[in-house]
Parts: structure tokens; C-alpha cells; sequence
């Protein structure tokens, strides 16, 4: 017979008649399911022409979720999100507001390298929404930061155009749980078009403001 260390346990009762004990599995184990999940997807264009799954980075048990949209070849190359010319923009901005990037917890919409760096399709970033709703659901951050308008078009809808969408506080709800969100650019586009930084600042700061709001230690 199983028995259970109500001190050291990994169960909670329910109050549920017919299942006295929940079993709460640890984030660790959920996220290593979904990396395996993800790992198993079929038919995938993305998949069939990426080397490496680039599942996510930084602290798990962070309050902050960073999105971005994809990798690139140096993120597909390492198999970690935001390496690179983007991930040393994206430190600079994080440290801006005084953030230690391994503090947040950092993934991508989709895991694959789309060829080319294209952008993903309408097809792959529905293949792969589900994923990011139970990373979500996993991570269950205070607060999401959406990078990039394939971030915003996964979670928030497609038709609408990130440079009116940024910038401001809105909430999703993901699994039945309502988030803030903070939509603004990705590191990879202010690259392109660094004019657009002074906006990101606005939005940093924002994203400051919000982390003392919500007294999130960070
Ligand atoms: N690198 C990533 O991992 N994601 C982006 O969105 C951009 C660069």
C-alpha cells in the first residue's frame, strides 16, 4: 500500500469525497512534459527544418513571463530563446529597468525556427497556441510581457497592429486565469528599426511601474 508524508507531501486533500488526495505535480515535471509534447509534434514545417526545439530560459518560478515570437539561427543553433544580437538587446532593455534576465522566466510562440526567419503563418502560430496557453498555465506568472506582434496575434488576436496595441496594460484570460499583459516591440524588430526604442522605453518603464505596483520582488 502507498503511503503518503503529509509534512514533506506532494498531495492536497480535496474536499471532494471520491479523491481525498490531488496530486500536485511539480513545474518542473509539467515542463518537461510539454517540452516532450512539443518535442513530438508531427508534420510541422518548422520543426522539419529547425536543428533544435527552443523550449525556453531563465527562472521558472519568476512573477515575469517574457513571449517572444520565435527563434532565430543563433536561438536554433543553441537551443535557448533570445541568444544572440536579440538576446543582448533584450538584456540591455531588462537591465534598464533593473532586471537580471536570468530573474525572468523567457519562451518563445513557437519553438522552431521558421525558415528564413520568416515570420510564422496563421497555421503554425494556431499549431502551436495551445502549447503556449500551458506554458502559461504552468509558469502562472503575475505578469506577460508579448514581444512582437506574433506574440500579440497568438494571444490577443489577429487583424490588430502592434503599434496601436502596445504600450498599454490589457489582461488575457488563459485556462480560466487573468493576466496583465504589457504588448510591445521585440528586440529583433527595434534591431531593424531602432527609432523605435524610445517606444519600448515608455513600455519598460511601464513594466517598472507595474512589478512595484504588485510589489513582485524581483
Ligand atoms: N530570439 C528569440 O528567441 N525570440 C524572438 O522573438 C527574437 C529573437
Amino acid at each position: 500500500m502507498q503511503k503518503y508524508d503529509f509534512i514533506k507531501s506532494t498531495f492536497d486533500f480535496s474536499n471532494a469525497p471520491s479523491k481525498r488526495f490531488v496530486k500536485i505535480e511539480k513545474k518542473e515535471d509539467l515542463l518537461k512534459k510539454l517540452k516532450d509534447e512539443i518535442s513530438n509534434i508531427e508534420n510541422c514545417t518548422l520543426k522539419n527544418n529547425s536543428n533544435n526545439l527552443v523550449f525556453a530560459d531563465g527562472d521558472h518560478d519568476s512573477s515575469i513571463m517574457l513571449i517572444g515570437e520565435g527563434p532565430g539561427q543563433k536561438e536554433d543553433e543553441q537551443g535557448k530563446p533570445f541568444v544572440g544580437d536579440a538576446g543582448l538587446l533584450l538584456k540591455k532593455m531588462l537591465t534598464a529597468i533593473n532586471i537580471q534576465r536570468n530573474k525572468v522566466y523567457v519562451t518563445n510562440i513557437v519553438n522552431y525556427r521558421p525558415p528564413e526567419n520568416r515570420k510564422p503563418n496563421e497555421v503554425e502560430i494556431n499549431t502551436y497556441a495551445p502549447f503556449i496557453k500551458k506554458h502559461i498555465s504552468i509558469i502562472n506568472p503575475k505578469v506577460i510581457v508579448l514581444m512582437g506582434s506574433v506574440a500579440m496575434e497568438s494571444l490577443v488576436g489577429i487583424n490588430k497592429k502592434i503599434s496601436s496595441e502596445r504600450g498599454n496594460w490589457k489582461e488575457i484570460i488563459v485556462k480560466g486565469k487573468t493576466y496583465p499583459i504589457m504588448i510591445t516591440f521585440s528586440p529583433s524588430y527595434l534591431l531593424r528599426l531602432p527609432e523605435n526604442k524610445k517606444y519600448s522605453w515608455e513600455d519598460l518603464k511601464k513594466i517598472r511601474q507595474k512589478i512595484k505596483e504588485l510589489k513582485i520582488k524581483i
